[in-house]
């Protein structure tokens, strides 16, 4: 059976990233949704006409398809067709609205970009409208599609007791700011939703009242580094930290065991257990272990496998909207810490020269 799909949002995830040539392909809904054999696009949507009509052109030429319909908002989109799988990749402040629009729809299933939402008020509202229509909906935290982080979960029982778990986000992007909030556009709710949902995902273990220490502020006012402790029974330090005044960009995630390690991230795996020592007699020293990868991470493709198979009824969704709702509440709990003035814990770019 074939399901047919139309997308919400002709940007830079949704089709454009599909050009990238650096990048694992495909590193877009437009061409993982193309690529999949059991899926027909027959439908966008986005505002810019112009972004429109260049998805037009190229996805009637690759799909070899005439009738590719195009829309400027989803309201005429649902007017006009039904498609089984929907889409949403617009702008985070716009994730509530285009989410609830799809949903009314009554599709088979939503397929919804990172972060669910702004905040747990609006995700409460997409989680209350799944429910009334009965739709399910999948989040985009690639990840967890991805043939090295599922290597990283099945090499977990191998390493003992995990001790610490440490997730890493670099970047030059602004981590926090109370201006930003109706946007969206910050690293905490951007990247930050992908560093915690890795941590949910590879550790099972529910993330809750963080310490946050290393807080730097810019002379904006906007927050650029923290690092955020949490504890759980199983793990007695695990650590969120991210940096917007990083050069670089980096995502990465270390978690050591009694008995062995693992270092995931992007471009990277590693995964280490203790051997008698090479260098030193009567010491164990950790080993990288050769574990065979498929070439490509396939993050994108199998995500769109896993909606076609959970359509066909062969599997449960990996990413569910339940799970990327926890991811936001962590990044709330961060945020409310990062808004407190008077932590202990500030420091500002003025008083550290
Ligand atoms: N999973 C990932 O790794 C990943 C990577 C990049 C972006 N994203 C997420 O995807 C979403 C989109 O990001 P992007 O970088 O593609 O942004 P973008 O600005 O390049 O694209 C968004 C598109 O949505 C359109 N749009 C916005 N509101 C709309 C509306 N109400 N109706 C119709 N069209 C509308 C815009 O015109 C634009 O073309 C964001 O939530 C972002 O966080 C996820």
């Amino acid at each position: 059976m074939n399901y047919t799909a139309a997308l919400i949002g002709t940007g830079r995830i949704g089709f454009s990233l599909g050009f990238d040539k650096k990048r694992e392909q495909p590193a877009s809904h437009t061409m993982a949704l193309l690529q999949n054999k059991k899926i027909d696009l027959i439908a966008g949507c986005d505002s810019d006409e112009e972004k429109l009509d260049a998805w037009k052109n190229f996805v009637s030429k690759k799909s070899h398809r005439k009738d590719i319909k195009t829309f400027q908002t989803s309201e005429s989109l649902f007017a006009s067709v039904h498609p089984d799988i929907v889409t949403v990749a617009v702008n985070e402040n716009s994730h509530l609205s285009e989410c609830i629009n799809a949903i009314n729809s009554k599709p088979k299933l939503v397929i919804l970009e990172k972060p669910v939402a702004l905040d747990s008020l609006e995700a409460e509202k997409i989680r209350l409208a799944t429910q009334k229509n009965n739709v399910p909906v999948m989040v985009n935290h690639e990840r967890r599609f991805s043939a090295d982080y599922v290597a990283a979960k099945e090499f977990l029982s191998k390493i003992g007791e995990i001790q610490s778990v440490k997730a890493n986000l670099f970047s030059g992007l602004r981590v926090y700011g109370e201006k930003y909030e109706a946007s969206g556009a910050y690293s905490l709710l951007h990247d930050g939703t992908h560093l915690v949902d890795i941590v949910h995902f590879l550790t099972d273990e529910e993330l809750k009242n963080p310490i946050v220490t290393g807080i730097f502020k810019d002379e904006q006012g906007d927050v650029r580094n923290f690092e955020a402790h949490f504890e759980t029974k199983k793990i007695p330090e695990i650590t969120v930290s991210m940096s917007g005044r990083s050069k670089f960009f980096a995502f990465e995630i270390d978690v050591l065991g009694t008995l062995g390690r693992i270092c995931v991230g992007n471009g990277y795996a590693k995964y280490y257990l203790r051997e008698e020592s090479k260098l030193y007699s009567g010491f164990y020293s950790l080993t990288n272990q050769k574990i065979k990868l498929p070439k490509k991470t396939g993050y994108f493709s199998n995500m769109i496998q896993n909606a076609v198979d959970f359509l066909d009824g062969k599997s449960t969704l990996k990413s569910p909207l339940e799970d990327a709702i926890k991811d936001l509440r962590v990044l709330e709990e961060i945020r409310a810490l990062l808004k407190d003035e008077n932590s202990a814990s500030i420091r500002s770019a003025t008083n550290c020269r």
